[in-house]
């Protein structure tokens, strides 16, 4: 399978993007590009890059633009997004989604389509402080709701769960108010455009699931992008 249109995931921390983006890009055989992933590797491997961005993250901040398009941009072009991509937490701001548009322009792929997560902001807190995830193959999980095996292991690989920095209560606030001010104006930018769909994130991971793949019929994102 494929996409037609590339794909991207927009709300809050804690939306479910992430859970969602995993599921679905295994479904259409797609990558799923997520900036907060490529930058916590960098941070990983110890990069000039990841060194820069590690205290930024740890306060809840927004790397600066420059840095997300440089990785964004080389990865856009690698051949196995050829046939679509789905996009987890980028853009963020506005002149991430321009230049995104000029990318996929210059590429050749159609517009992409934008989905905003709905979810409270209660829920998105717990949802964050209870957040665990896979330290191999990054499975996400959550102690609230969808707890791992009784051996706090992860049920896929059997890697360690581990919590991650940002995760943390006092973090978690600066990271609501960062969407509000810089990403929030991105929902009105794709409804003007006719290329934003909603959902109601709070629902059931299956739930949401399936209404994604309902919003995805009607727009028939199914098959090649380019
Ligand atoms: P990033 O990693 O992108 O984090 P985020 O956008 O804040 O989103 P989260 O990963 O917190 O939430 P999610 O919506 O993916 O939720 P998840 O599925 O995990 O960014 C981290 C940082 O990197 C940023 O703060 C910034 O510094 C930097 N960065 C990244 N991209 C950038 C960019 N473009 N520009 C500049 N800086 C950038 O689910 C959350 C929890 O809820 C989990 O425990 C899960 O199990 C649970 N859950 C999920 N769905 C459900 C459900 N339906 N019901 C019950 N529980 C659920």
């Amino acid at each position: 399978m494929g996409l037609k249109r590339p794909l991207i995931f927009l709300g809050p921390p804690g939306a479910g993007k992430g859970t969602q983006a995993r599921r679905l890009s295994e479904m259409y055989h797609v990558p799923h590009l997520s900036t907060g992933d490529m930058l916590r590797d960098h941070v990983s491997r110890g990069t000039d890059l990841g060194r820069k961005a590690k205290p930024i993250m740890d306060r809840g901040e927004l790397v600066p633009d420059e840095i997300v398009l440089g990785i964004v941009g080389e990865r856009i072009g690698r051949p196995d997004c050829a046939h679509g991509f789905l996009l987890d937490g980028f853009p963020r701001t506005m002149p991430q989604a321009q230049k995104l548009d000029e990318i996929l322009e210059k590429r050749r792929f159609r517009k992409p389509l934008a989905v905003n997560f709905l979810v409270d902001h209660d829920v998105l807190v717990r949802r964050v402080a209870g957040r665990r995830v896979c330290s191999v193959g990054g499975e996400i999980y959550n102690v609230h709701e969808l707890p791992p095996g009784q051996d706090g292991k992860c049920l896929l690989d059997g890697g360690a769960l581990i919590q991650r920095s940002d995760d943390r209560a006092e973090v978690v606030l600066d990271r609501l108010a960062a969407f509000e001010r810089q990403t929030r104006p991105l929902i009105e930018y794709y409804r003007s455009t006719g290329d934003l769909e909603e959902v109601d994130g709070s629902a059931s991971v299956e739930d949401v699931r399936k209404k994604l793949l309902e919003i995805f019929a009607e727009h028939s994102v199914d098959g090649h992008c380019a």
